[in-house]
């Protein structure tokens, strides 16, 4: 029997005109703070935005925006508090400061299940902050969900291109929207991965160079707007 939750996905997707994916082959490259940091920017641009972190092994954004003491509220179905203006959905509203060690099926059935019961309304970007990786929630969500559309993180180093590579010839196998690719934590001059993005046919969005004040800026998002890290972002959010 088909899941019923599926059709449900859709309904409550409906009136979100843009859904982002920030993602990459590759873990601990920057999506949380990218995704987080993009959602804060756009909301400060005057647009209704949801963040919405999918990563159940290692929720951060929380953490990034110091999001503490609050809780969806159920009206049929849950509907995600506002934070710092932007709608907020996390699986660490039910797993608190405990792990979620999910296998792969209980991976696909929270994700299913999260998506069915969130009613964000009328927005105009969701921002999603996935897993490290090419995996369950990645596969899961080109399923369910039609009109994505994904922005990938990548640092300097081959090894994270590499993935990078591999992430894209996936979606392009799809058919997927790549809105394109931004190198972060950028510590030299080279050219060599905006070049490599540019033969591959994709939007290169920008460089983010390694910024030091990211570290004391942590859970208080005033401070992390007036980075280095949030002014090259905010350029990004002007091409997407
Ligand atoms: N441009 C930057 N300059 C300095 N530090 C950065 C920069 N981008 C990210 N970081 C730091 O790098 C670490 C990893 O970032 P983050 O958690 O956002 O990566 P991730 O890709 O989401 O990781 P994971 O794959 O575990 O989800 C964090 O400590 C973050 O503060
Ligand atoms: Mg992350």
């Amino acid at each position: 029997m088909a899941d019923p939750r599926i059709s449900v996905i859709n309904e409550r997707i409906k009136e979100i005109r843009n859904i982002i994916t920030v993602s990459s082959g590759k873990g601990g490259v920057g999506k949380s703070l990218v995704a987080s940091t993009l959602a804060l920017t756009l909301t400060k641009k005057g647009y209704s935005v949801g963040l919405f972190d999918l990563d159940f092994t290692s929720p951060s954004t929380h953490v990034i925006l110091g999001i503490e003491g609050v809780q969806p509220k159920e009206n049929k179905g849950l509907v995600p508090p506002s934070v710092h203006g932007l709608k907020y959905m996390s699986i660490v509203y039910y797993s608190g400061e405990h792990a979620s060690p999910l296998r792969g099926v209980d991976v696909s059935n929270a994700l299913i299940e999260l998506l069915a019961i969130t009613k964000w309304g009328k927005l105009d970007f969701l921002v999603v902050d996935m897993p490290p990786g090419i995996g369950d929630a990645t596969l899961d969500l080109l399923r369910l969900i039609k009109n994505i559309k994904f922005l990938i993180v990548t640092t300097s180093s081959l090894l994270a291109f590499e993935t990078v590579r591999k992430l894209i010839s996936l979606l392009k196998a799809l058919k997927v929207p790549i809105i394109g690719i931004v190198e972060n934590m950028k510590m030299n001059n080279t050219k060599s991965i905006q070049q490599k993005v540019q033969r591959l046919g994709v939007t290169f969005l920008g460089e983010i160079p390694f910024d030091i004040k990211i570290e004391e800026s942590i859970g208080k998002t005033n401070k992390l707007l007036k980075t280095i890290f949030a002014e090259k972002i905010d350029e990004i959010a002007s091409k997407i």
